[in-house]
């Protein structure tokens, strides 16, 4: 069976301020995707949060950007809203960004990741693993290099020497700076990872979009590499993108996947999206309440059984205590670069505060500049 995974993830409000879904929103998207399973759309479906964005991740047949799969995660997405705006939530809708998107939702505020694979459970895949990670608080390329780590570098990915990966995986990257259709470039490591570090050290301007294996031509990872503001045309919070990634046999094994999350990278987001900041592994459905709305990035592992549907159970990668050191290394890198507060590289770049508050503090003041005149040197006796 062609099956296809598909992750929807959208921020429509949250209680006390952007750090978390409410009960009664989680409950209603639950209730939402149990009904498609029950109705045939979906095979099945999953439900959690990241701080304030709620994800939905499926397995169906129905192919990628299937009208009618994303029209139900719209259609829930607006139901969970109806619910934070009835509570008086904040940020009520905000990543709905659309009036009614007809058919695909990708470009219309939700991050989307899907792809497909031939399900037969034999041959390469004789079992099938995937996780998916879901970021909040943070830019667009916060995969990038940890994806680039795990599938371009035997430092972190021993399993590359092997011989099902050796010959290594090709890259697809996306400009996401150019809005009109999708601008992608695919590149090949390990002979082209020196240009494939080029595009993606740029983490505001080109993403992963996809990673192909180059020995069995199946995709591996698929990532929502989109930007709000250039969907929004103004600051619409932060991108928050979210990752699927298959696992195990001819791909990494998920210890080399996570492994460069131990870093806790600096990304762009954190408050008012302006900062850059470290990158948090956590749990699943941790709300954003420590100091400084760090970055935060969750892990959901799961198994599919022979008709598409999940394992009975599920691996949250990140809630174990093997992270909580990390965790302190986020907070103590969070300290260090906020000790600094607006200075530099602990802002983001005047380009990438382009639709905010900050633009318009700096335009209003841009228009009264003076050239001042030019002072002459006092004449001669
Ligand atoms: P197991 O023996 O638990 O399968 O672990 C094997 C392994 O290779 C870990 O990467
Ligand atoms: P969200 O994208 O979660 O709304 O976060 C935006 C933000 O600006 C945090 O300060
Ligand atoms: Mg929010
Ligand atoms: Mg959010
Ligand atoms: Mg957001
Ligand atoms: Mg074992």
């Amino acid at each position: 069976m062609k099956l296809t995974l598909s992750v929807i993830k959208a921020d429509v409000g949250s209680v006390g301020g952007h750090t978390k879904p409410s009960s009664r929103m989680m409950a209603t998207v639950d209730r939402e995707v149990g009904k498609a399973i029950a109705n045939g759309l979906l095979i099945d479906g999953f439900v959690c949060h990241t701080g304030d964005d709620i994800a939905i991740i499926m397995t169906h047949t129905w192919g990628e950007g299937d009208p009618e799969v994303h029209q139900f995660a719209w259609k829930t997405f607006l139901a969970a809203t109806s619910i934070a705006k009835t509570s008086g939530l904040y940020g009520a809708g905000q990543d709905l960004l659309v009036d009614a998107p007809s058919g695909n939702v990708r470009g219309a505020g939700p991050a989307v990741a899907e792809l497909s694979f031939d399900h037969s459970l034999s041959g390469s895949r004789p079992a099938e693993s995937f996780m998916v990670f879901a970021a909040d608080k943070c830019g667009p390329g916060a995969y990038n290099l940890p994806l680039y780590l795990a599938f371009a570098d035997p430092m972190y990915c021993a399993g590359l020497m092997l011989p099902p990966m050796i010959k290594g995986f090709r890259f697809h990257v996306i400009d996401m700076d150019h809005t009109a259709g999708d601008s992608v470039i695919e590149l090949d490591a390990p002979a082209d990872s020196y240009h494939i570090a080029a595009l993606l050290r740029d983490n505001e301007r080109f993403g992963i979009d996809r990673i192909v294996s180059r020995t069995h031509n199946e995709v591996v990872t698929a990532v929502s590499a989109q930007r709000l503001h250039s969907i929004a045309g103004k600051y619409t919070g932060k991108d928050d993108p979210v990752a699927i990634v298959r696992n195990q046999g001819i791909f990494p094994a998920p210890e080399e996947i996570v492994s460069p999350f131990a870093k806790a990278h600096f990304v762009g987001g954190d408050a008012r999206g302006s900062h850059v900041m470290p990158l948090m592994p956590v749990p699943l459905n941790t709300a954003v309440t420590g100091m400084y709305c760090l970055p935060i990035v969750s892990c959901a592992g799961f198994s599919i059984d022979k008709d598409g549907r999940f394992s009975e159970s599920f691996t949250d990668f990140f809630d174990n205590p093997a992270w909580d050191e990390v965790r302190r290394l986020a907070q103590r890198k969070a300290i260090e670069m906020r000790s600094q507060g607006w200075s530099g590289a602990a802002m983001l770049p005047y380009s990438e505060l382009e639709y905010g508050g900050f633009r318009d503090t700096v335009s209003s003041l841009l228009k009264r500049f003076q050239v001042r005149e030019e002072r002459k040197p006092e004449a001669a006796e």
